[in-house]
């Protein structure tokens, strides 16, 4: 039996309700535990839309004033951590709403005027991605910066090169620095791209259909920095295609990352010792006290389960949604949020522990010239003595061999031995089995030479 002696809890909706919504429900469907973070985009779409309302003459000169005041007013109370959140209202735009008209009565209960909760979200969430778009953007070109340093700093620095992480051929570390620096570049460029379908605006399309009311959308849209305005009110309002490329392409960054946590791990253990990661981005083990692992790296390999994860989310949440707003689209803001804040720690942790890392430049020559890395020179060599390539293939690969059998580098081989293998080889063969010389001699755009690597540098840097 509904109990008629009990008045219902307020709520901004409750006209046409008979009984009071069961607190299972209401723990249920109330979003502002998590969506309280839009806020400050609450905020500012309110105030563009009550001047917007006044610039029409649907408000008052007076009413815009109190509005404008009283949210201003509110969000100094959020920011300072003094508003009292009301899981009974649902979400930030109902508590915003009814703290607005306590404070300063009628003139709060208009603000909600040819607008519907369904534009007001779809709104704050691309007025928050977009700011979290040029934050993530800043902290990829950031990072991108970082790398064009080591790269200059290590362009002599020789490692082996990896295929099948089998040593392939020598290469500059700097030419590694630079190719995860074209890994984020691209993330940027992606993001920039994306920013240009979040940064339009579906305010104006109320619930799902527009509104009766004389609104001039061009104000709004000027007055947030929308570059356009959505113009079909039910795509505006059920549109979270932006939210799904965000996170897409956020998962391509922390798989970019992920790549290169992989990397670092290896680099930093013992066997390879390639880099020494400085022990403020380390953490030690329990129990063996000689441990020093490369716990962010590791992390963030991990974290990058969680981002891919949200995409997958956003995803399904959105498959088989009819037109136009659903509730299903509460869902989004929890994955949304925490891609963008995993994606951001995860850059602002890792750029500046690459920078720091000492590279081992001695362990990375000496690993560079074992697994007979300079064998395609050796073949290039006979090429250039005349051989078809594909005879100078087979002789390094008994030179090879030999080498292996003997346990000995192409290097050593002694020259009598190797032109028994193939009379074209002569005694200038060892300049070319030197890691020096195979990575200098790659000298065009894009090659490994070290010459190469410094001119990409300065290419950046002045482009
Ligand atoms: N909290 C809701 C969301 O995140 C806001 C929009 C709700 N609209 C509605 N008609 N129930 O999507």
């Amino acid at each position: 039996m509904p109990d008629t002696n009990t008045p219902p809890p307020a709520k901004l909706w409750d006209g046409r309700f008979d009984e009071a919504t069961d607190p299972l429900v209401e723990a249920f469907t109330e979003s502002v535990s998590f969506d309280a973070r839009l806020a400050p985009y609450d905020i500012q779409g309110s105030i563009a839309h009550a001047t917007m309302l006044g610039r029409v003459g649907i408000l008052s000169a007076e009413e815009v004033t109190a509005i404008t005041d009283g949210l201003n007013a509110i969000a100094g109370e959020i920011s300072a951590g003094d508003f009292v959140w009301k899981p009974a209202l649902e979400d930030v735009h109902m508590n915003i709403e009814q703290a607005l008209t306590d404070r300063i009565g009628d003139a709060g209960k208009k603000l909600h005027t040819a607008r519907s909760r369904n534009d007001q979200v779809a709104t704050d969430i691309r007025l928050f991605l977009r700011d979290a778009v040029d934050q993530t953007i800043a902290a990829l070109n950031s990072f991108a910066d970082t790398l064009l340093d080591v790269a200059e700093r290590e362009a002599d620095t020789i490692v082996p090169g990896h295929t099948h992480l089998q040593v392939a051929q020598p290469v500059s570390f700097g030419h590694h620095m630079l190719a995860w620096r074209a890994m984020l570049l691209r993330d940027a460029e992606r993001l920039a791209d994306c920013r240009k379908r979040i940064n339009r605006m579906p305010l104006g399309s109320a619930a799902l259909a527009g509104t009766p009311h004389p609104i001039d959308r061009s104000i709004t849209c000027d007055l947030l920095g929308f570059d356009s305005i959505i113009d079909n009110s039910l795509d505006a309002v059920s549109d979270r295609d932006f939210a799904i490329e965000f996170c897409s392409a956020a998962s391509l960054i922390m798989v970019h990352l992920s790549r290169m946590s992989e990397e670092l791990i290896l680099w930093a253990s013992a066997p390879f010792g390639f880099v020494e990661l400085p022990d403020r981005f380390c953490t030690g083990s329990s129990i063996m006290p000689q441990k020093k692992n490369p716990d962010i790296a590791e992390l963030v390999r991990g974290k990058s389960g969680r981002v891919i994860g949200s995409l997958q989310s956003l995803l399904v949440i959105m498959k088989g949604q009819p037109l136009a707003y659903n509730r299903d689209n509460q869902e989004d803001k929890e994955p949304l949020f925490d891609t963008v804040d995993t994606v951001l720690r995860s850059l602002h942790v890792f750029a500046p522990m690459v920078g720091a890392m000492a590279v081992k430049r001695e362990r990375c020559l000496a690993a560079a010239a074992q697994g007979f890395s300079t064998a395609t020179d050796l073949a290039d060599y006979l090429v250039i003595k005349g051989v078809p390539f594909r005879d100078a293939h087979s002789i390094v690969g008994r030179c090879v061999r030999l080498a292996t059998d003997r346990g000995c580098d192409l290097a050593e081989l002694p020259l009598t031995e190797m032109q028994a293998i193939s009379d074209a080889i002569s005694d200038d063969v060892f300049d070319v089995l030197t890691v020096e010389g195979s990575v200098a001699a790659r000298d065009h755009i894009g090659g490994t030479a070290p010459a190469q690597v410094r001119a990409a540098v300065q290419r950046a840097r002045s482009g």
